[in-house]
């Protein structure tokens, strides 16, 4: 079984190239990790997942506690056989989600108690669950259970969050238990205030960790803020770990904090506008509903190596949006989780050939220019 490593290849500014070494196989840095909340990423299959490049997904803690079970999933060998995803897996750890899905949460220092937005059912979520839940799932890589606020805070209200999430940060470590090829990450809080921020990288690298994410951001505020936050938090981590960006974003959010120093990123962005008609392009993204698109032999990008891109036509696929048929959704969103994937690709090349300041800069350029 390998050892759970980052390698550091190339370094150009603060953007690092790497490779991160897992037991169920090898992620190129910077990743783009497709959302499988519910263990399915909405409309695709593991295969068109797969030959998109992805080499890591991610899965909820809070969805399949509830639904079938985490202990269900154990008996059926884990989430990667229960799914049939041959890759490695994160999992996040359910504190974000609680307080984003959940009714009725009460939350103080031994974890939070919420009600299930599916059927009301009581549950509790402690660190030392959620990481048991992790366990359960056999999850490659396990998220902290942390507290994540809404922004714009009061800066007390701020650094408690972040003070409990440390607290939190010290249990899950306690309760984690190593295996070979396995990781845990933390998770820095301390919303836009830096000097919290600074505190919240320290304490995680103090306690050590295998990763640190960088949670609590992409929660409304303006792109020039969530970038000033990753320039006060990614210098105070180790540069010898991996560094995982939240529930982050559009392509120029994720090229700009790459450029930043971040190695990793998950969205839902791809998948669920890929199920609202948008299709993601080299050239910005594009209303698939549009009447413009009705008579238009082209495909998306014919020098795609994705087939949804590459082999259907912009007007087949506005006629399965405007009939909501469901491969509409499916090649929407394949189409949409590839181009992240290239944008990802293009950024470890630029990488590596001390060029991805450019690099972001044509990209920005190119999706801004619109459709020909
Ligand atoms: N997903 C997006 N942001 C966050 C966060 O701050 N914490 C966790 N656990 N998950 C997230």
């Amino acid at each position: 079984m390998p050892e759970f490593r980052f390698e550091l290849m190339a370094v150009d500014g603060a953007a690092r190239r790497g490779r991160l070494h897992t037991a169920w196989g090898v992620i190129d840095t910077p990743t783009f990790m497709p959302v499988g909340t519910a263990a399915t990423v909405k409309a695709m299959t593991f295969e068109m997942v797969r030959q998109t490049g992805a080499q890591i997904v991610l899965g909820n803690t809070y969805h399949l506690m509830l639904r079938p079970g985490a202990e269900r999933i154990a008996r059926l060998g884990g989430l990667r056989r229960f799914m049939g995803w041959d890759g490695p897996i994160l999992t996040d750890s359910g504190g974000f989600q609680v307080m984003s899905l959940a009714a009725r949460r009460k939350l103080d220092e031994k974890g939070v108690v919420f009600s299930s937005h599916i059927d009301g059912s009581r549950h509790e979520l402690t660190p030392e669950r959620s990481i048991e839940i992790q366990h359960l799932l056999d999850a490659t890589i396990t998220m902290q259970l942390d507290e994540c606020i809404r922004l714009p805070s009061e800066r007390h209200e701020t650094e408690r969050a972040m003070e409990l999430s440390l607290r939190w940060a010290e249990r899950s470590k306690q309760a984690f238990q190593p295996r070979q090829g396995y990781g845990l990450f933390g998770i820095v809080q301390g919303g836009t205030d830096l000097e919290l921020r600074a505190r919240s990288a320290k304490g995680l690298a103090a306690i050590g960790f295998d990763g640190y994410a960088v949670g609590g951001l992409a929660v409304g505020e303006p792109q020039a803020l969530m970038f000033e936050t990753l320039e006060g938090t990614c210098p105070h981590l180790p540069t010898t770990h991996p560094r995982y960006l939240m529930g982050v974003g559009k392509p120029a959010d994720m090229a700009g904090a790459v450029l930043r120093g971040i190695d990793m990123f998950d969205c839902v962005m791809p998948t669920r506008s890929g199920r609202t008609a948008q299709a993601f392009t080299k050239r910005g993204p594009l209303n698939m509903r549009n009447a413009r698109h009705a008579d238009d032999p082209r495909p998306l990008d014919p020098e795609a190596d994705c087939p949804a891109t590459r082999d259907y036509s912009r007007a087949y696929l506005h006629h399965l949006v405007k009939s909501e048929e469901i491969l509409g959704a499916t090649l929407l969103s394949w189409n949409n989780v590839w181009y992240y994937q290239e944008v990802m690709r293009g950024l470890r090349q630029a990488i590596e050939d001390g060029r991805s300041q450019q690099f972001v800069a044509d990209m920005l350029a190119s999706e801004a220019a619109g459709d020909i």
